[in-house]
């Protein structure tokens, strides 16, 4: 589902800005600090509450305003529907909106339209922390399991309810029970959820892998880690580990402590590859949810690349803009230099902006 207008409001170095976008390649190219990546950012933050170079949002609202706007319109031409999100940010609060109805969770915005966002800092999934391969997975599981993101809330509260009785010190052990059988049961379901998502992705990695010729240097295999012992249930785990558990004051065993491991003949796959490789391998994972994603729900997803040229080699990029057209993904994509359309997006519809301190102008 194509997104067709933007319009965004005191966002970093931005005023006012207003954006007809084409549904296939849309190219920002600008100057260091012109604002190209803050439009990316805008886009992401107006469709998930969240920005992908910054925890502190409140950081966007453009020096000496008050609050941020942001306003996207996407169109599904198959169902004929018109979605109009729109979001304000102020120092104190957060409004969102859709159709004019007041939303109370961006989760009801990101499940519109999956967003996907491919930027040099999230091409090490291999070797980074495992938060970032949760994140990963999560995003899939989110946009296929209607209930995940509730189910996860639930958890997320029930843990931070546990920690703070941990914390505390004294309780009683009855007390601790109840909150164990909660976090037991969401946790089972977060985890199984995970689980089936990640086995069902794995025929899409290894096309990918393929296409850009990974499958070559070895036979790849993605495994769940639970966060607790292998074969004990989340229960079981959490019971044994409690004396553990009270004397750090934390709940080591949980889905909050889950992991994929990634592995290429066995070996972990950031040590077989080189750091070239480990990027073009991170763009085949979100290649294939993306496509696991249309196939299961129909759904299509945005792709916003940053700054991606000076990451991925000249044939891996050609690579990268074909499988976005094969997957009839719409693409906006930053640029230092003034773009040459890739050869296999001539075909696409395509808009060029140049992005000037702040002030964009459209090309073509
Ligand atoms: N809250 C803000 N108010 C005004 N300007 C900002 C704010 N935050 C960042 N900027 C400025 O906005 C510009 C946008 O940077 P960025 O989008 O990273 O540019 P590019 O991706 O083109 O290099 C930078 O010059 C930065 O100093
Ligand atoms: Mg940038």
């Amino acid at each position: 589902m194509p997104i067709k207008k933007m319009i965004v409001t005191d966002f970093r170095n931005f005023k006012s800005q207003t954006l007809q976008f084409s549904d296939g390649i849309n190219i920002f190219f600008g100057v260091n600090g012109a604002g190209k990546t803050s439009v990316l950012e805008a886009l992401n933050f107006a469709l998930t509450g969240r920005s992908f170079r910054t925890s502190n949002i409140k950081s966007t609202i453009r020096e000496n305003a008050d609050k941020t706007i942001v306003f996207v319109q996407a169109s599904d031409k198959q169902k004929n529907v018109l979605y109009n999100i729109g979001v304000e940010k102020s120092f104190h609060a957060t409004l969102m909106k859709l159709n004019n109805l007041d939303v109370s969770s961006f989760a009801d915005l990101a499940r519109i339209l999956p967003v996907q966002v491919v930027e040099p800092s999230n091409l090490n999934l291999l070797e980074g922390a495992p938060e970032g391969r949760r994140r990963y997975l999560d995003w899939l599981v989110f946009h296929v399991e209607h209930e995940f993101s509730h189910q996860w809330k639930r958890y997320k509260n029930i843990l931070k309810q546990r920690n703070s009785l941990l914390r505390r010190g004294k309780m009683e052990p009855l007390e601790l029970d109840v909150w164990d059988t909660q976090l037991a049961s969401y946790g089972e379901y977060i985890s199984e959820s995970r689980q089936k998502n990640l086995e069902e992705l794995q025929p899409f990695f290894s096309k990918y892998l393929n296409i850009f010729g990974l499958a070559s240097i070895g036979s790849t295999t993605f495994k769940y880690v639970k966060g607790w012992e292998m074969n004990s249930t989340l229960l079981e785990s959490l019971k044994s580990s409690r004396e553990n558990d009270i004397r750090k004051a934390h709940t080591k065993s949980g889905p909050h402590r889950s992991d994929i491991r990634i592995e290429l003949s066995g070996k972990p796959a950031g040590e077989v590859l080189s750091r070239g490789q480990q990027k073009v391998f991170c763009v085949c994972m979100k290649l294939a949810q993306c496509d696991y994603l249309r196939l299961r729900s129909g759904k299509e997803s945005v792709f916003l690349l940053d700054d991606i040229a000076s990451e991925l080699d000249s044939l891996n990029l050609e690579k990268v803009y074909e499988s976005l057209q094969e997957l009839n993904a719409q693409v906006l994509l930053t640029s230092i230099q003034a773009p040459d359309i890739p050869t296999s997006q001539i075909k696409r519809s395509n808009t060029v902006f140049h992005v000037e301190h702040g002030i964009i102008s459209q090309k073509n």
